[in-house]
């Protein structure tokens, strides 16, 4: 099974995503392909994961909705924090400890840490980013995503062979099984990545903003 995870960080209005929806389901009825063995998330900002939700079940999408971030905190008193519990009645899945959280929001691996078992006790399945095999990762998280810091959103990607060696190292050092790549990822490079048999899928930023570029990737990987 590889993944193939769109991720719109702090983009689109609800008319936007509307429409992402709805070109969506355009480009997947224009062609017949097998996704038996790929998993395609999109993770969407809070405020728009129900109406995320309700689109993918009303147009029949082979999605998981996925949130791009979660509380520390379980429900409470806890002014302005989106709980995992909240977070698990419109998504399957949910990023934790993003390089931008890390870096703009300050975010320790102790508060990582948090937010991953938040996220573990009411089943979502946690995305874990980090960017090298020295970035500390919570036992048991299901997915970890591996992306060097140079790569984001710098159309600098790196190679499948590359991630595939520290993917390897990282597995090793933190006893994950499924590592995602992330980092510049486009339709033209995502078969590099997909083919290499220890990249366990691709996490997709920029490349996952517009529905057609989103989908061609997916029929590319399709191809392999
Ligand atoms: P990018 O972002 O695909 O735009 O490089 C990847 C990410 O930040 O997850």
């Amino acid at each position: 099974m590889k993944y193939i995870v769109g991720n719109w960080k702090s983009n689109k209005s609800s008319k936007e995503v509307t429409f992402w929806f709805e070109e969506f389901a355009k480009c997947i009825s224009s062609q017949k392909i097998n996704l038996n063995n790929t998993t395609i998330v999109v993770c969407i900002p809070y405020v728009y994961l129900s109406l995320a939700q309700k689109l993918r079940d009303t147009l029949s999408l082979p999605l998981k909705i996925g949130a791009q971030d979660v509380s520390p905190f379980k429900n409470g008193a806890h002014t302005g924090e989106v709980s995992a519990g909240m977070v698990s009645e419109y998504a399957q899945y949910v990023i934790v400890g993003h390089s931008e959280r890390r870096n703009e929001c300050k975010e320790d691996d102790a508060i990582l840490f948090e937010k991953a078992a938040r996220a573990q006790e009411v089943k979502l399945t946690t995305i874990y980013c980090m960017q090298g095999e020295n970035t500390k990762v919570p036992v048991g998280v299901p997915l970890v995503a591996y992306e060097p810091i140079w790569a984001i959103g710098t159309g600098q990607a790196d190679t499948g062979d590359n991630a595939g060696k520290v993917i390897t190292v990282i597995k090793r050092k933190w006893n994950v099984t499924n590592i995602l790549y992330g980092g510049s990822v486009t339709a033209k490079n995502i078969k590099d990545f997909l083919s290499n048999e220890s990249i366990g899928g691709v996490l997709v930023g920029g490349g996952s903003l517009d529905p057609h570029s989103f989908w061609e990737m997916i029929l590319n990987a399709s191809r392999i």
